[in-house]
């Protein structure tokens, strides 16, 4: 496996590779790899020929009272992990490397950037696109793989790919859980051991309201209610939203409609802010 620091051999490799007739998939990451990612990689192995594994901690998708210097990282450690789980390159620049002093270009994909996650963290998802679509002009891959655990990111790279015409596929893969329903993430490390029993009443809660759904006689407020009474057992330091999604439009449901609904929340345990969220289906 080689690990690649800078953009423009970068860009070299990834161009040889093309050359050669070989499919390149890109596996994007902050690093403090885990099980979750594994899954990605995995799934980038049977995509295409070469996985790319970038690992960088995006200065642009952190707010300023955000976590991004205490973000952990563990570079050593993630070479093993992607390369045991078969990544052939691991990007890994500096941010010098990324961002000049100047940088002042971002991609801003609307309306759908600040609802749920962005009516918290507003200036985000522009600092995800733009890194995103800065990678795929430096890996240049055919197929990129994004996980459902980050269901509103991995919508809004698939409208910027598409918006953009970027010539490349979008893949999602499902979210990787720990036996207790947890949703693996390298921000559980923030979570001390008794908080991360608390954490599993947001699975608990989501597996509720699939529960309700798929009963049938509901309101989205009764359901939320419930969630929120469940969620609050576990003595949560903030709820920030609960919301039922038509995935299709990433808009709140108003209505039930037949098909796929996506409920997604966001709750705090003390300075630990945990996302998590479920595709239920109805026919
Ligand atoms: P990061 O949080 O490191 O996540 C990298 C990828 O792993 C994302 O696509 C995310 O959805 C996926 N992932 C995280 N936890 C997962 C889990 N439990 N199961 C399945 N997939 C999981 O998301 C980012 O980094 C950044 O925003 C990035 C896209 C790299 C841009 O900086």
């Amino acid at each position: 496996m080689r690990i690649v620091t800078d953009v423009l051999s970068m860009q070299r490799e990834a161009e040889r590779l093309r050359k050669s007739g070989q499919r390149i998939v890109l596996v994007p990451t902050m690093g403090y790899l885990h099980a979750g990612h594994e899954s990605l990689i995995s799934r980038a192995r049977v995509l295409g020929d070469v996985v790319v594994v970038s690992v960088f901690v995006n200065p642009t998708q952190f707010a300023p009272n955000e976590d991004y210097t205490r973000y952990p990282r563990d570079f050593k450690r993630d070479v093993e992990l992607a390369e045991n789980a078969g990544a052939h390159i691991i990007f890994h620049p500096s941010v010098e490397e990324m961002y000049t002093q100047q940088h002042s270009t971002f991609i801003d994909c609307g309306d759908v950037t600040q609802r749920f996650e962005g009516a918290f963290r507003p200036t985000h998802f522009r600092g995800v696109t733009t890194v995103v679509a800065k990678l795929f002009n430096i890996t240049r891959p055919h197929v990129a793989v994004f996980g459902q655990k980050d269901a509103q990111q991995a919508f809004i790279i698939k409208k910027m790919v598409s918006e953009l015409n970027f010539d490349i596929e979008i893949v999602v893969a499902p979210i990787v859980r720990e036996v207790n329903g947890l949703a693996l993430s390298s921000r559980n490390t923030y979570l001390s051991p008794a908080e991360r029993e608390r954490a599993t009443a947001l699975y608990r809660a989501l597996q509720h309201s699939k529960k309700r759904i798929l009963e049938g006689f509901f309101t989205w407020d009764v359901i939320r209610n419930e969630m929120r009474t469940i969620l609050e057992e576990s003595n949560p330091t903030q709820i920030d939203y609960i919301a039922f999604i038509d995935p299709a439009t990433f808009e709140e449901l108003t209505t039930v409609p037949q098909g796929t609904v996506l409920v997604a929340l966001a709750v705090r345990y003390g300075s630990t802010r945990l996302i998590d969220n479920l595709l239920i289906h109805r026919d």
